[in-house]
């Protein structure tokens, strides 16, 4: 069986259309979880633009499943992430004018920095996977930095038009999966994933976990969260039975 994260920072991104208090992410736990999500996935950014500190807080109070807590190596997010000690937290690249993550983590020849963030969570209690493209100099770098899993970054592959093209940024994506399963490290993956191109992915037999947000979110506008999350995980449950 394949893991379904939920990532859950569009309800917030909702909520801050119009600064007031709702609709508050922490509804989107219970209802995540009512659908079967396996983990919460959220995105505290520096320029807190969707979830907020108190988001994070509140919850990892009410969360029954793990809580990844996907974040910048910054100096105030590794003091945020060690006195929080979310159950896993996924490194990743953040630019201000972005409008979501752009591409892996540069892990390669920024080992030194990387160790270090991946070194002070683990002293915390925190498991850290590293964003990544799925380019075996990141995953080799990611291995040489202490990470337990790399996320492949699924964003390519979800962009790419046409069978040939789609056919391409597949087979670096099972690439990367089978390299990343030698060097010794657990295979997520994510980003721009949604219910028509999920399949391909979720068959590559050294993935894990799957973190998804924007698709399910965007689908529980009109089928309901709860809906929107039992029929990824119905997915996900026949394409694990496939490999
Ligand atoms: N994984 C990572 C590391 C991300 O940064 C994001 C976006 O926040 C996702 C997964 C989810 O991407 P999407 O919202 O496109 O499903």
């Amino acid at each position: 069986m394949i893991r379904l994260g939920v990532n859950i920072d569009h309800v917030a991104t909702l909520r801050e259309a119009r600064r007031i208090a709702e609709p508050d992410p922490s509804w989107a736990v219970v209802l995540a979880e009512l659908g079967g999500a396996d983990q919460i996935t959220l995105h505290l950014r520096e320029d807190r633009r969707h979830i907020r500190d108190e988001d994070l807080a509140k919850i990892l109070r009410i969360a029954s499943v793990p809580v990844n807590l996907e974040m910048a190596i910054t100096e105030e997010m590794l003091r945020i992430a060690t006195a929080a000690r979310p159950h896993c937290a996924t490194l990743v690249p953040e630019k201000r004018q972005e409008v979501t993550t752009e591409g892996g983590l540069a892990v390669a020849g920024q080992e030194t920095a990387v160790g270090e963030a991946v070194a002070a969570l683990n002293e915390a209690g925190i498991s850290v996977g590293l964003f990544v493209d799925p380019d075996p100099e990141q995953l080799e770098a990611s291995a040489a930095c202490g990470a337990h899993a790399v996320e492949l970054h699924t964003g390519t592959y979800c962009a790419a038009v046409g069978a040939a093209a789609v056919a391409v940024e597949l087979g670096r994506l099972q690439s990367a999966a089978v390299r990343a399963a030698e060097l010794g490290l657990a295979v997520h993956a994510g980003h721009g994933l949604n219910v028509r191109n999920v399949a391909p992915v979720a068959r590559i037999s050294q993935v894990e976990e799957l973190n998804i947000g924007h698709a399910l979110i965007g689908r529980a506008v009109f089928l309901g969260l709860q809906a929107a999350v039992a029929e990824m995980k119905e997915i996900l449950k026949v394409e694990a039975a496939r490999r």
